[in-house]
């Protein structure tokens, strides 16, 4: 984790960012959407992580702030920064500042069957297994993890 600083995310990134999505993800987020994100939607609080020496964006995750639950839309590291506690950083700060700022006092994110990496990772921070949303991924129909925390 040295030489990287953890910041608010603001609408200058959407650039960087949405790039970071499309080496991430299988079915990426749009620039659009994420300049709605970080431009327009009030209840969108996003975090990430940047290397000091070069600028580059190397890691982001974002929640909705939806009364008193965080709705953890995203979570994304790049593959050569991976391994690093770059993702833990960025999802512990996001559910700190989430209950500081905006009193959040329950998370909920939905994740791939299939990626045990990231749902494992999830439980670190107290998420647990509640239930499936059958094919809710459209592209390849694949089942999606509906995993929530404890209210504190
Ligand atoms: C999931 C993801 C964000 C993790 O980022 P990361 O910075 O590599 O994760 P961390 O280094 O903080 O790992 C924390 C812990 O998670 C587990 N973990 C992370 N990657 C793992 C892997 N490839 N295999 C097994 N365990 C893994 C380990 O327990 C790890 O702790 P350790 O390194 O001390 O053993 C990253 O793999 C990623 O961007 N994946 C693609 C996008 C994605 O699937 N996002 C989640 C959508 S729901």
């Amino acid at each position: 984790m040295s030489g990287i600083v953890i910041r608010k995310a603001t609408e200058k990134d959407v650039n960087q960012i949405a790039d970071l999505d499309k080496i991430c993800f299988s079915v990426p987020w749009s620039e659009q959407s994420f300049a709605k994100e970080l431009k327009e939607n009030n209840l969108a609080f996003y975090i990430l992580a940047e290397s000091k020496e070069t600028g580059q964006i190397v890691g982001y995750a974002g929640v909705w702030l939806i009364q008193e639950e965080g709705h953890i839309t995203n979570v994304a590291v790049h593959p050569d920064f991976r391994r690093k506690h770059i993702g833990m950083t960025i999802i512990d700060v996001l559910m700190k500042e989430s209950r500081k700022q905006a009193g959040i006092k329950t998370f909920t994110l939905e994740a791939r069957k299939s990626n045990t990496v990231a749902i494992e990772l999830y439980k670190k921070f107290g998420f647990a297994e509640v239930g499936i949303r059958k094919g809710y991924y459209q592209e390849n129909k694949e089942d999606a993890v509906i995993m929530w925390t404890i209210p504190l």
